[in-house]
Formats: C-alpha cells, structure tokens, sequence
C-alpha cells in the first residue's frame, strides 16, 4: 500500500525544490542543452556559444585529461589548468628528495623550464551527433544476442562514414541504457607539460581528513601546458614542439561571488545510475556498499597504524591509502545519504506512479525485483570477493601470477604481454611492504572466511575466521612465497631486479605452483568462479536487458520530466547557483569559505593541516592584493548545485557570462548519493576560487609570467 501522505508531500516539495536547480540533477550533453531553463536561472551567453562544432566556442577550451580527469585552458597558449589531485602522479614523478615538488611545490620560470610528462593526453571533442538510427537499424525484431552483433557490426559502418582529419578518431558510445548512440570526434594531444603547482600544504591541505568534507579549504590546483607540433597539430613528446593555439581559452574572473549566482560546470563525469528501481538502490544501500566499506576499514586501519610509526611506510603508502580511503569514505557518506533523502521509498513511490499511467511498467518492475533479489548474495560475494584481492595486495599479487601461469600455458605469453606484466610488477613491488601486508592479507581472509556464506566459501574455510591464528599463518607463508620475494630474497621484502624473476619461465611457474599463498589463492579464486562468477554475469545481462527496456518505459511514460543519460566519461555540462546547504537539522553550511578559515585549521607539523610559512605571512600581513572579496580575505573554495561526479575533478566552473569562476574537485559527503539519487537538498559540488588560485599564483609563488598571459576580468 502506497503511502498517501508521502504522495502528496512530495507534490508539494517538488516546486519548492525545483526553485534551486533541478529535481534530479542533470548532466547534459552539449549539443541538448536546456537554453531556456539555463537563461531563466541567469544566463547571459547562449547554448552555441558553449558548444559549436563549427565555430570557436566554450567546448574547445575544456579537455579529458590523462584519460581520467577534466582540464581547461586559460590562455592563448595552451596553458592548462586542473586538480593537483589530478597531475599528482606527474608532479610525483619529477620529486626526489633534492627537489621534493610534492612537498615544496613546482613553478617553472618561463616556457623552457616546463617538464614533459610521456604518456598524458589530453582529448579534445570536436563534434558530438546522435547515430541511434544508424547504430539501432534492423535490430528492431532480434533476440539480445544477434541484436548486438548487429550493433557492433552498424557501428564499424557508422563510424566509417565520418570524414575524419588524420589526427582525428571517432568513438560511438551507449547513452540511456542502450536506447540511444552517440558519435564523439576526438582529437588526442600527446605532448602535456608540467607548469606549477602549489606544495601539498596548499594542493592538498586537509588530506584524507577533510576529503569529501565541506567546509574545505584546499587549494587543489595543478598547472600544465600543452604543445603540438609546428602547424598547431598533435605530435609526439618534442623539443621542437611549440605551445599550443587554442581555438578558444576561458577568461578568468575575479569578480565576488554571490550566493544564487548562476554557474555551470563543463566537463567529463565518469558513471552515474540515477535511474535504477528501487530494489537496486536497497542492494547498494544495505548490503554491497555496507560489505565494500568494511573490507577497506580493516585495510586502512592496519595502514595507518604503520604509517603513523614509520616515514618511510608512509612515504610509500600515501598514494595507495589515499586511494582506498576516498572511495572508502564517499561509500560512507553516500549510505547515509541514501538514507536520508529517503532514496528507496522515493523510487517506490514513482514506480507506482509510473504503473499507474502504464501498466505495462509493470512487469519490467517484477523481473527487475525477481532479478535483483536472485542476485543479491551473489552481488554481495562479488563485493567481498573484488574488495579483498583489491585491498590484500599479496592476493593482488597471486591473481596476477595465476593470470600469467594461465597465459603461459596457453603459449599467450609473448614479449610485449610480458613486458607489460613486468613493468606493473616492478611498479607494485616498488611501494609494497610484504610483512605490513602480510597483516593486511590475513585480516581480509578472517574477514572473508566470517562473512561468506557457506555456499560460497571454499571448503574448510572456516578455519580463518580467527584473526590472530591467521596473521602467523599468512606471516609464515609469506616468508616463503615466491610472489611476494621473501623466498627468494631471503627476508627482504622488495624484488628490485624483476627480469629476473622471469628469467626462466618454466621454473617460475613450477614454483609458482607449489607457493603456499598461490595455493591459498586458487582455493579462493575457484570457488569464486564456480559458485559466484558466471552467476552473478549472466544475471546481470538480464538485468541490463531489462533496464534498457525501464528506462525507455521512464521516457516514454514521464512526460513532464526532462531525461539526461546517466554519465559515461563523456563531455557533459551541468548547471545549478551558488549555494550553501542546511545538511542537518539547525547546521546551515555557508557557500564560502576563506584564508582566516585555512589559520583555524592549521596545525603546525602535522602532515594534514600544516600551512606553509610564507602562506602564513601573507595572511598575517593581509597581503592580498586584488584577490580579497568584500570581507577582507580571499576566498578559498565555494559550493554549488551542480550535479557532478567522479571524472569532473578539474572541470572548469563558469558565471553567467561564461567566465571561469571555479575549479571543481570534490563534493560534499552529505550529497555525496547524488551519483545514484540527487537531492537539491544535499548534494553540493565543491570548487576552488579562482581568486584563490591566482592569488597563490601571484603572492605565493610570485610567477607572474603566468598572470601575463591569462585575460583576467576583474
Ligand atoms: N574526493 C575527491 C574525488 O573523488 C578528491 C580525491 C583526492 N583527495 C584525497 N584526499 N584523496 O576524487
Ligand atoms: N573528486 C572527484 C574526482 O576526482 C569528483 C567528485 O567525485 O565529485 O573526479
């Protein structure tokens, strides 16, 4: 029985909520931007000018880069700005203990001192159009299975049809479940190199601490600039290679903001599932996020006690840790959201409203049900299971050999498939630490062997659940692994010379076969594979079969409500105002926040919340330059309603007149559902001012010839 009350509340709230931004947030694609809604907010420039293909416009001034993150360009050549969390790994890179850029941060003095980073790219778009017709043609009265040989096949001959420059690539991706295709043209620069960056004090201030927090302070900013060849075109890592020309680059304001100002964020967000039933976001909610979380609480708590003690655990570990802690973390926050915006009874209630204009729903809603109920404790031991070979790296380590004994073989091992293995082994055993991880490994497998249900725990199991008896167990097993080089190296924990480990391949697998932690292993592998793998697949192919089949039955039947795919790391934009939020009942979060708040966070020392000297000075000495707003100080980051996710750190944010404004990077933990439920009541991105970034450019790094070249619009 349907709940009346929660019905006509939600009639009522959704006007009220509606008045912000949008009710269900929205990551649209460029060329289907909604112009009046976006003009009503506040507006100024139109759709055209944020995306043409033909002309100059907003688009070619934001790029994917390294694959992963988003960039802008702020100047006429080429200079890129983006996350420090971003260009981490790069500034990481060119760091040694004589010029520790993470710790002191990088400015390079002029175009000559700028360092080349092989392997960054950065993806221009050059054009987006729909191809559903074409990918889709003849598929209409097909099982799942020719249908999709057709598509792949229509998809070959759609992409033929571009005319394409020979820098150029096409790629035809899924939107909406499959119900739609889209062709984006890319063009891929190859040379990216690194220009300044803040030292982590500032890049990184707050750390895991104030991860996923609001309020926040921490000035997440990388600079990098990119090159091409002498016709402006993408080239291979040159010396002769020349700044690049861009079509267009971003002004940059320094212009006060104002809570409900108009913004829109432009950028490339990498997965979102806004439109799962109900009984999906329960299965997140209640059970895989719950299992994800406690594996990486274990892993991260035996981390950190290590790396507390010991510098040169931590040195090694940070990278690692802070990547398990911030999905970690976001897990945390988004349950409680989930909880809180009442997110499973909200997608009950429009189900039923959905049934009630169709009827035909509602079948697609049993067999989703009927699915997701069959999959659960399959869903839930793929968690446990991916989780602990993720986050035990010794397993990690076993489940790479065993794909190499498996690809030995099978005579797949050629020399470019083992180069690459090497060069991930050489980088894994470069930061492990084999006896912290010995600890880690054995109190995932206690964790495993407590939480598996018995039809999915290899026989005699059980055995691990006692935590201490599996730490000698896995700590003696591990002085005599192969895979972990204790063997070999007699007690040292790091293999230092990887060629010759495989320096005779028929023995290493030999050996390989009768290492204790391999075979511990393979009993947790095959049991995986038999009880839980193909299951947990084939049921998800019916799943997909069916949400594909949802979702055109949510377009078709919910007339009021504009659709925008779920994000798929292809160029998006969202738009919503400056806002502050009220996360908890009498807690009202402003919108802004400054440097005095950055000096109530300072702790002198630590390796968190250290400020640097000069930071300091400038502070007590109110040396702000044009970069303080009306109250004095130069703010830090703001919060907006912008709905965006993991892939738009980096993302430029604009005002009204398409100024950049902001660089987004995070959101805060309240809202943080908003990858699967946006409320415009929590959900908030998180961006740095650009006042604060050129103030940290002008008074802290004094590279003035940066400023020079940007437009700035005061
Ligand atoms: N939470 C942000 C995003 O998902 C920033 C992560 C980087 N910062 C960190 N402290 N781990 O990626
Ligand atoms: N911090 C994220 C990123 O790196 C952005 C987010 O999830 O809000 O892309």
């Amino acid at each position: 029985m349907i709940n009346r009350r929660k019905i006509w509340l939600a009639a009522v709230l959704i006007p009220a909520a509606m008045a912000f931004g949008q009710q269900y947030g929205g990551m649209w694609i460029p060329t289907e931007l909604n112009e009046k809604e976006m003009k009503e907010m506040g507006m100024k420039i139109s759709a055209k000018q944020i995306f043409d293909p033909s002309k100059p416009s907003i688009k070619d001034a934001v790029v994917q880069f390294n694959g992963g993150c988003t960039a802008e360009i702020i100047s006429p050549q080429g200079l890129l700005l983006t996350n420090h969390h971003c260009g981490y790994g790069q500034i990481q890179k060119h760091s040694s203990v004589q010029n520790d850029y993470l710790s002191e941060g990088f400015w390079a003095q002029n175009t000559k001192g700028e360092l080349p980073n092989p392997g960054v790219t950065v993806d221009f778009i050059a054009d987006i159009k729909e191809v559903t017709k074409d990918v889709l043609a003849g598929t209409q009265n097909q099982d799942d299975a020719a249908a999709q040989n057709l598509i792949d096949r229509n998809i070959e001959t759609v992409k033929q049809g571009f005319k394409l420059e020979p820098w150029q690539k096409v790629v035809i991706k899924p939107a909406y479940y499959g119900n739609k295709y889209y062709a984006y043209v890319i063009e891929t620069y190859k040379d990216v190199r690194l220009v300044g960056a803040p030292p982590s004090s500032i890049g990184k201030f707050g750390s895991d601490t104030d991860n996923w927090v609001w309020p926040r302070h921490t000035g997440d900013f990388a600079m990098f600039r990119i090159y091409a060849d002498k016709n402006n075109k993408p080239a291979e890592y040159s010396e002769d290679n020349v700044p690049y020309k861009p079509k267009y680059f971003l002004p940059v304001s320094i212009k006060d903001k104002q809570e409900d100002d108009f913004t829109f964020v432009f950028g490339f967000p990498g997965r979102t599932t806004e439109y799962l039933p109900a009984i999906a976001v329960e299965k997140v909610m209640n059970e895989t996020d719950p299992a994800m979380i406690s594996v990486r609480e274990v892993a991260l708590k035996t981390l950190d006690e290590k790396m507390r003690a010991d510098n040169e655990t931590r040195i090694k570990y940070a990278s690692k840790f802070a990547s398990i802690a911030n999905y970690w973390k976001k897990w945390i926050g988004e349950v409680e959201g989930l909880k809180k915006s009442d997110a499973v009874g909200k997608k009950q209630q429009y189900e039923q409203m959905l049934i009630s204009k169709n009827s035909q729903i509602k079948p697609t809603i049993d067999g989703l049900n009927r699915l997701y109920t069959e999959q659960g404790p399959y869903a839930l031991n793929r968690a446990y299971y991916t989780e602990t070979v993720r986050n035990a790296e010794t397993l990690t380590l076993a489940n790479l050999f065993t794909n190499y004994i498996q690809s030995y073989e099978a005579g797949k091992i050629d020399s470019k498939t083992l180069e690459s293995l090497k060069s991930r082994l050489s980088g894994f055993y470069m930061n492990y630490d084999a006896v912290l991880d010995a600890k880690v490994t054995a109190q995932l497998i206690a964790l495993y062997a407590d939480k598996t249900a018995p039809q999915f725990l290899p026989k005699g199991w059980e055995q691990y659940q006692d935590e201490a008896k599996n730490i000698a167990l896995i700590e003696n097993m591990s002085k005599n692994s192969v895979i972990t080089g204790r063997a070999a190296l007699k007690g040292a924990t790091v293999y230092s010379d990887i060629d010759k480990v495989f320096e005779d391949q028929n023995a290493l697998v030999k050996n390989l076969k009768k290492d204790p932690l391999m075979k511990l292993f393979s009993e947790l592998r095959e049991t995986y594979i038999r009880t839980t793998d193909g299951k947990v697949n084939a049921l998800q192919s019916e799943i997909d079969a069916l949400q594909k089949k949802y979702m055109a039955q949510q377009m078709e039947t919910d007339k009021d409500r504009k659709f925008f795919p779920d994000a798929n790391s292809t160029l998006r934009v969202t738009y919503g105002k400056v806002k502050g939020s009220n996360p908890r009942d009498a807690v009202y979060y402003g919108y802004q926040t400054h440097v005095a708040g950055i000096m109530e966070k300072y702790v002198p020392g630590d390796y968190e919340f250290d400020v640097p000297r000069k930071l300091i000075d400038l502070y007590n000495n109110k040396d702000f330059g044009i970069y303080k707003d009306k109250t004095g100080d130069v703010p830090v980051n703001f919060t907006a309603t912008n709905h965006t996710t993991g892939g738009n750190s980096g993302s430029p944010a604009l005002d009204a007149h398409g100024n950049l404004i902001g660089l987004n990077f995070d959101r805060q933990w309240e809202g943080t559902m908003s990858d699967i439920n946006f409320d415009p009541r929590f959900s908030r991105n998180i961006m740095v001012d650009t006042k604060y970034i050129l103030f940290i450019i002008d008074k802290y790094a004094d590279a003035k010839w940066l400023l020079n070249e940007m437009k700035i619009v005061k």
